[in-house]
């Protein structure tokens, strides 16, 4: 386990260093070999030193969290961590959050390795259809302003697919597999990270329009028949837009227009119907 990984395999934090072109993001941070969750880690932080930028990385997780209450498979290679945000912005739109995320990440993994990368209603990052990376943040509300974020991001970097269970390989790639080389996750982190600080600024200054359609940009699954796990339901529908809240605008087979707010989209249909994507 992560207690013997060799030094060499290790995140070398000084490159990252280095390399780091943010003014404020991952200037300050925590280093692990193994954790619960980064998550927790950092929740823990927020209350003893409100730190906005801090990250929390671990090299592996033992309770690694997932939205919707899954688990979250953290084998050593990945990019696991966590990042503490202290917008002054209203709560109503906490959902972005995650959706800015997933853009920059998207671009960051697209610029650095030229890999054509997709999202995933509401924050997951595919290429060829698979997941590279999830996102789950979590936020702490006061006076209907969020008090503070953190934004948990885990990225499938350096680790074959086969180190995860069988049963999610199907549905999962690792950059080390997509590149069939070795990945070095100290430029990756830095170029995540640089990409996360540009579009957090336009999410402080409420850009929320930009974001939002950059994230549509990325979206290739608008236009396709898709299902959606919601709470106690499959909805089942074509994929028409997100709205400008970030819940996803779904048409029923009936006609009828239904915007879901929290869910998975667990099918996609290979056949578009681009004429039906709201502009
Ligand atoms: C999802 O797709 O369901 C979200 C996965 C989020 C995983 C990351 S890894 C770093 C941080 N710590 C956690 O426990 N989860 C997030």
């Amino acid at each position: 386990m992560s207690k013997s990984l060799p030094k060499a395999e290790r995140l070398n934090i000084r490159k990252v260093k280095e390399l780091l072109q943010t003014a404020v993001l991952g200037r300050r941070g925590l280093y692990f070999r193994e954790v619960t969750s980064t998550n927790d880690i950092a929740k823990d932080l927020v209350n003893e030193s409100k730190s906005e930028g801090t990250i929390v990385f671990s090299e592996t997780q033992m309770e690694g969290r997932g939205r919707l209450g899954r688990e979250w498979l953290s084998p050593e290679g990945g990019l696991w961590f966590s990042v503490i945000l202290r917008p002054k912005v209203q709560a109503s739109h906490a959902a972005k959050l995650s959706l800015f995320a997933s853009v920059a990440v998207a671009k960051a993994i697209h610029r650095l390795y030229g890999l054509k990368t997709d999202v995933k209603w509401p924050n997951d990052v595919l290429i060829d259809g698979k997941k590279i990376c999830g996102i789950l943040t979590e936020t702490e509300i006061k006076d209907q302003k969020i008090d503070f974020a953190v934004l948990g991001i885990g990225v499938n970097a350096d680790f074959e697919v086969q180190a995860l269970p069988a049963n999610i390989r199907p549905l999962t790639t690792t950059l080390k597999h997509q590149l069939r080389r070795e990945v070095q996750r100290e430029v990756l982190l830095s170029e995540l990270l640089k990409d996360i600080e540009s579009y957090y600024h336009m999410f402080e200054k409420q850009k929320f329009n930009e974001i939002l359609e950059d994230w549509r940009r990325l979206a290739s699954f608008l236009g396709s028949d898709i299902r959606v796990q919601t709470d106690g339901e499959i909805v089942h529908g074509l994929a028409v837009n997100i709205d400008n809240e970030g819940a996803l605008v779904v048409r029923l087979e009936d006609g009828t227009m239904r915007n879901i707010t929290s869910g998975s989209i667990v099918a996609i249909s290979d056949e578009q119907h681009p004429e039906h994507v709201d502009e």
